[in-house]
């Protein structure tokens, strides 16, 4: 068995040092990286194409948030928190599917249209009280470049156009689509400064 010397070594100065371990496990750690980065910055979510009509949805989990991807009636895309405005139940369960034109909440029947707004309910009409754009889908911010849909959970997201295509390599629009984080992060991984990039998307 291999046994880990009490004091790591020196690490030589032509090496860049890593993170020390507890920071891949640390509850504290994961949660500031959820708040800071998942949940702060844009990220390249689903393909454009794969929301090819009004009511096509997808799912995705962004940093803790469950995140619902649609098209509407005019084919804009809109993204919510996959999360019910009447007792908080996760709105769509599945990954992805189409709906006709509403989607309608499986505990109580609470319905909104592919806007987000409050379109039905059981006895809402005895309810006038309840208004259905404040009470509709809460909207996460989105851009749709490169022929994906990108999202962003913060309230004031950072700029779509500093953050993400002024940092494409090279500032160009025709490479491979890809998280911009996710090839910074690559990037660094791969300990190449400039030029490489992936060929995966
Ligand atoms: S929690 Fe969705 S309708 Fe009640």
């Amino acid at each position: 068995m291999t046994v880990a010397p009490e004091s790591p070594a020196v690490t030589p100065p032509s090496l860049l040092a890593t993170l020390p371990g507890h920071w891949y496990t640390a509850p504290g750690v994961f949660r500031r990286e959820q708040e800071h980065l998942f949940e702060a910055m844009w990220f390249c979510a689903v393909r454009g194409a794969d929301l090819d009509r009004p009511g096509a949805f997808r799912t995705v989990r962004i940093g803790r948030e469950s995140v619902l991807i649609t098209r509407n009636r005019r084919g804009e895309p809109r993204a919510f928190l996959n999360i019910c405005r009447h007792r908080g139940a996760r709105l769509c369960t599945e990954e992805s599917g189409t709906v006709r034109r509403s989607l309608q909440c499986p505990y109580h029947a609470w319905t909104y249209d592919l806007d987000g707004r409050l379109t039905a309910a059981p006895n809402l009409s005895k309810m006038p009280d309840v208004d259905r754009v404040e009470r509709g889908l809460v909207p996460v911010r989105l851009r749709e470049w490169l022929g994906y849909v990108w999202v962003c959970l913060a309230e004031e997201p950072p700029s779509f156009e500093e953050t993400v295509i002024g940092r494409w390599p090279n500032g160009s629009a025709t490479r491979t689509p890809w998280s911009a984080t996710a090839w910074r992060g690559w990037r660094w991984a791969a300990g190449s400064p400039t030029t490489s990039r992936p060929t995966g998307s």
